[in-house]
């Protein structure tokens, strides 16, 4: 029997381990991977009452708080931590480790479907990457939410999300290694333990993270927000100052705390010890420093750069343990040994002392300063330096992500903000104020973008938009940012203007001016209730997510984030590489004021925003359960303050004002097809219409849904319910009816295997009896081959000959030269010869049909040497491969008349003399150096003798009565066949030329007879005889 195993993981989805086979088996849900790992899921949806909805969409009481709530709550019991309002994921911290964030979950939301599966931050990952890949456009995701809400955790899930199922190479890999190790670091500096959250982010934080076109992350840019700066020099009771100060002092080697002047123990400085909690279970300083400092190497700090940045952190320890004594008019240092080891650690020249404190009169050191001012200017530069340390920080990681490609344009960008939440305490300041109006654009942002997509959708689909209220929250933020009469200008103008400006004045400015505005409230402006809850140095704004008090104490200096101008002097001459950056010189020659604080994070805010508008933006929403960091706890109040304060219910409200639900028709009849018979099993004809007889079947109402282009919206989620259930009876029985099937199918399946084996079988047989009767027929064949054709040996006889022309036909003669020719049959010698002939004629002819004419006349002219002296004279064979040519001596002769060298034997002594022998169109002519001595005409030579040994020595005869010639001319040529070849062919006396054996006679004129005497010999041998004749010896060449 087949298993089906269910297992159920903490998503709320439904896993199928392998089968026996690797297959999945599931009566009710669909298989989509045959990996055994993902099955179909809208799981909420059928198991909906047990983990409520997974889309909030489809609540039914949409509009209740309670009922948004109790879902949240639903799901957080069964560790369901995600779930969506459309797109926007909302997400609640667990504190404590869900098995969902495995490299199996990650391979599981690649590629899907947003709707397919449980809502997880990597379906919002692979969402955006998905759209950046597709449609080209440049993604960003808002991750927003309390401190300790989950929101750099969630950055840093979406991170490893892409470092892990990103395509990568060599490169690629650096670059990721930097872009998760840039986290260790940043964290290290810009994070702390505060009430809240014991790893909380104490600045804001955009990370680009850019993609090349094959989608691999191949470089990132940070810019980083407002950090906490009075966290370096004072703390909360339960907080901490910034990590790295107690990684150093508990994980630094002891050789680098004695080069720094530092004690591995934080009581000992000042700087330390304000929060009173040097320690948190939750945290391993020792661990998490080397974790840095590994992170420092990923990313390219040189030792020297560590050692620097080192010097800083620690130059930061001393400047806080400077202690100040004297009388309070004129403060005196009184901790010389803390000046030592700054001037040590080379952190500040020694000028230093001089500058800050005053001239140094006697000891101790005075300052000009009193106590209180000699203080806070010491705290002022700690804030300073430590702040613009950070700001380098950042500048080095982003150096070592910067993307060097040539075509460094070119890339897609996905962006990441991990910027913190709203911030409400007891007692709010300056940085509450930045925080919670860079939320309120946030949420501008927010409604704006979202309502966007929904009316872009609504287009798109074609289906009217229906408007919907909601609260603008631009009236706030003009409340705060607009030119002129905003509170971030009151504030500037305030830090500006000559006078005893304090924070008071600020104060009462404010009710002045924005005093009648309706989301500003003061003690002096509220009404006798509101005053009760209100301090008299307080503002109330009321905000989108609701009221904040802020103290104005400290808002002027906070604002103006003043540093004596000599102390920044002395920064600059600092020896430490990093200072110098992070102090320059032209900082002080600029004659114009620096914005302030509010100002500067203003313009941050501006171009934030810009660069958020220019993407397609996706959004985290992170809830803190409770305030004591316990996993399981689910703090009702807490939970909706934040569901207030993130304006999820605003979202949902926006979501759901038009239609709860829509799906594209081929998912939505895919799903439901089975629910109607005329789109089961299959559905052929167009998408639409196959919806529109689906829902017809299912009864819905007109009012109920509108069908888009591409897409239907159903308006209640009760409707979808109700289809839903259907579905889900219809699974059952069709369950049932498979099972019964799966019976009757498997004994039918017994009988069609036999069946097959049968014919199998069969087959078998048939090929045995063709393979007999084959043989049987070829042995007859065999033993009546040589009689005359009949039945017996037909077969056979046919089969000899159709393997003799397989055979010929494979081995033809290459070349007329090639004689082979396989041996016939009997009954085909007769064709096999005329096959022959046709063969070797086929092959001359198209040997001919190549020669060229030069080739020709060549051939011609040693057809007619073998002509004449074939088998006549000895030394023809050995003439024959060599090639005849125009002419034998040595250099090209003008003319184009055969000429060779010969040797002339005079009539009388038979001296040699060398001649060259031309043959002229009608005559050959004998010529010495190019003079002429003799010419003979064609027409007057009698004839041409020679001998029949392997000699060159030949007679031309010429008539004895001709007085211009003084008798024959007896020559002697090396090339002897070739000469005389061409003087019968000039002279056209192929037929006179005599091959005589033994010896020639010739006459030498006056009627004078001379004879030549040939005999064979060893060599070759002319010369005058005793008898008077001339004697050749010719050498013998062959064996005849
Ligand atoms: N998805 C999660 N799974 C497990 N623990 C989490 C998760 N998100 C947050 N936490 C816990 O909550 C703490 C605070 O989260 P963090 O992301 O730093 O908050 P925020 O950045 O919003 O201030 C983390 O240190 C971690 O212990
Ligand atoms: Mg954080």
């Amino acid at each position: 029997m087949m298993e089906l195993k269910i297992q159920l993981i903490p998503t709320g989805e439904i896993i199928l381990s392998p089968g026996k086979n690797g297959e999945n088996h599931c009566h009710n849900c669909k298989v989509v991977a045959s990996d055994g790992v993902r099955a179909m899921m809208e799981s909420a949806l059928t198991a909906r009452d047990r983990v409520g909805v997974q889309d909030f969409v489809l609540l039914e009481n949409y509009t209740s708080e309670a009922a948004f709530i109790e879902n949240l709550r639903k799901r957080f019991k069964e560790n369901l931590i995600y779930t969506y309002i459309g797109s926007v994921l909302v997400s609640v911290n667990p504190y404590k480790d869900l098995e969902i964030y495995t490299k199996n979950h990650m391979e599981r939301y690649r590629g899907v479907n947003f709707y397919e599966v449980s809502p997880h931050i990597y379906a919002v990952a692979d969402n955006s990457y998905r759209s950046m890949r597709t449609e080209g456009k440049d993604q960003c995701i808002l991750i927003s939410g309390e401190s300790g809400a989950g929101k750099t955790e969630a950055s840093k899930k979406i991170l490893q999300y892409y470092a892990v199922t990103c395509p990568a190479s060599e490169q690629v890999q650096t670059v990721k290694d930097r872009l998760l190790q840039s986290n260790p670091v940043l964290e290290a500096f810009g994070n702390a333990k505060t009430l809240r959250n014991d790893n909380s982010s104490r600045f804001g934080k955009y990370m680009d993270i850019q993609f090349d076109f094959k989608g691999a992350p191949v470089g990132g840019h940070i810019i980083n927000y407002l950090l906490e700066k009075s966290r370096v020099v004072h703390q909360n009771h339960g907080e901490r100052n910034f990590h790295i100060f107690y990684q150093l002092i508990e994980g630094g080697e002891e050789d680098l705390l004695r080069h720094l002047g530092l004690e591995r123990n934080p009581q000992q400085y000042q700087y330390l010890i304000k929060g009173n909690c040097p320690k948190v279970s939750s945290i391993n300083d020792r661990s998490d420093w080397k974790v840095v400092r590994k992170a420092l190497t990923v990313i390219g700090f040189s030792e020297n750069e560590v050692e620097e940045l080192l010097n800083i952190i620690a130059s930061v320890l001393h400047l806080g343990n400077v202690q100040y004594g004297g009388e309070d008019s004129n403060a005196c240092i009184t901790s010389d040994i803390q000046i030592k080891y700054l001037a040590r650690v080379r952190q500040y020249s020694t000028l230093f002392c001089f500058v800050l404190w005053g001239q140094r009169l006697k000891v101790p050191l005075m300052s000009p300063l009193n106590l209180e001012q000699a203080s806070s200017a010491r705290d002022a530069l700690a804030k300073a330096v430590y702040g613009r340390t950070f700001t380098w920080l950042v500048n080095k990681i982003n150096a070592s992500l910067t993307y060097t490609s040539d075509s460094s344009k070119n890339y897609s960008v996905i962006g990441l903000l991990d910027i913190y939440g709203f911030e409400v305490f007891q007692h709010n300041s300056f940085e509450q104020f930045c925080i919670n109006y860079c939320n309120e654009k946030l949420q501008q942002l927010f409604i704006e973008l979202t309502l966007k997509s929904e009316q872009d959708e609504y287009e798109a689909e074609g289906i009217t938009w229906e408007p919907v209220q909601y609260f603008n929250n631009k009236i706030i933020c003009d409340l705060v940012e607009e030119k002129f009469k905003g509170i971030i200008s009151i504030l500037d103008e305030e830090c500006l203007r000559p006078g005893d400006a304090s924070d008071l004045t600020f104060l009462e400015k404010l009710e002045d001016t924005v005093g009648g505005h309706a989301h500003f409230v003061t003690h002096k402006l509220a009404d006798a209730k509101t005053r009760k809850v209100m301090g008299r140095d307080e503002f109330r704004l009321l905000h989108y997510a609701g009221e904040v008090n802020y103290n104005v104490n400290g808002f002027l200096d906070k604002n103006n984030d003043l540093l004596f101008r000599n102390l920044k002097e002395v920064m600059c001459m600092s020896e430490n590489k990093i200072l110098t950056q992070c102090f320059n010189r032209e900082e002080l020659s600029d004659k114009k004021r620096p914005d302030t604080a509010a100002t500067q994070f203003k313009a941050s805010l501006a171009k934030l925003m810009e660069i958020l508008m220019s993407k397609e933006p996706s959004y985290v929403r992170c809830i803190k359960p409770n305030d004591s960091k316990q996993s399981g706890r689910f703090d009702e109040v807490l939970i909706r303050h934040q569901v207030k304060y993130l304006g999820l219910m605003e979202n949902l409200r926006v979501r759901r004002a038009g239609f709860a639900y829509r799906r594209r028709y081929e998912v939505f009849l895919q799903r439901y097809k089975s629910l109607c018979p005329g789109t089961w099993p299959n559905w052929d004809g167009k998408l639409s219409d196959g919806v529109s007889t689906l829902v017809k079947h299912l009864g819905y109402k007109p009012e109920e849904y509108k069908m888009g282009r591409s897409k239907i919206f159903i308006r209640f989620p009760k409707t979808l319910f109700a289809t839903e259930d259907a579905l889900e009876t219809r699974k059952h029985s069709l369950a049932t009816k498979l099972q019964a099937g799966w019976k009757g199918y498997s004994q039918k399946s017994i009988a069609v295997q036999a069946w097959w084996r049968g014919i199998l079988a069969r087959r078998r047989a048939q090929r045995r009896r063709q393979a007999a009767n084959t043989i049987r027929r070829f042995i007859k064949g065999f033993i009546y081959r040589h009689k005359e054709r009949c039945p017996e040996n037909e077969y056979f006889l046919d089969y000899v000959r159709y393997s003799f022309l397989m055979n010929l036909c494979k081995n033809l003669p290459k070349n007329v030269l090639d004689k082979s020719w396989p041996t016939p049959p009997a009954a085909l010698t007769e064709a096999s010869e005329h096959l022959r002939k046709m063969c070797m004629q086929n092959m001359v002819w198209s040997y001919c049909k190549k020669i060229s004419p030069e080739w020709k006349h060549q051939m011609e002219q040693k057809m007619i040497a073998s002509e004449i002296f074939k088998d006549k004279k000895d030394n023809y064979p050995q003439s024959v491969p060599k090639l005849f040519v125009s002419t034998r001596l040595g250099k090209p002769l003008l003319t184009l008349q055969p000429t060779v060298p010969v040797t002339k034997y005079d009539r009388r002594g038979y001296k040699p003399r060398p001649r060259q022998l031309l043959l002229t169109a009608n005559s050959a002519v004998i010529a010495e150096e190019g003079k002429l001595k003799q010419r003979i005409d064609y027409g007057a030579l009698k004839g041409i003798s020679v001998s029949s040994l392997s000699d060159g020595v030949f007679v031309l005869h010429v008539p004895s009565e001709d007085n211009k010639q003084k008798g024959d001319v007896v020559l002697q040529s090396d090339h002897v066949i070739e000469t005389l070849t061409k003087i019968a062919i000039c002279a056209d006396k192929i037929n006179t030329i005599n091959i005589n054996q033994g010896s020639i006679k010739f006459t030498m004129g006056q009627g004078k007879e001379g004879i030549i005497d040939f005999t064979p010999g060893s060599e070759l041998l002319v010369a005058k005889a005793k008898n008077g004749h001339l004697s050749v010896t010719a050498p013998r060449l062959n064996s005849r």
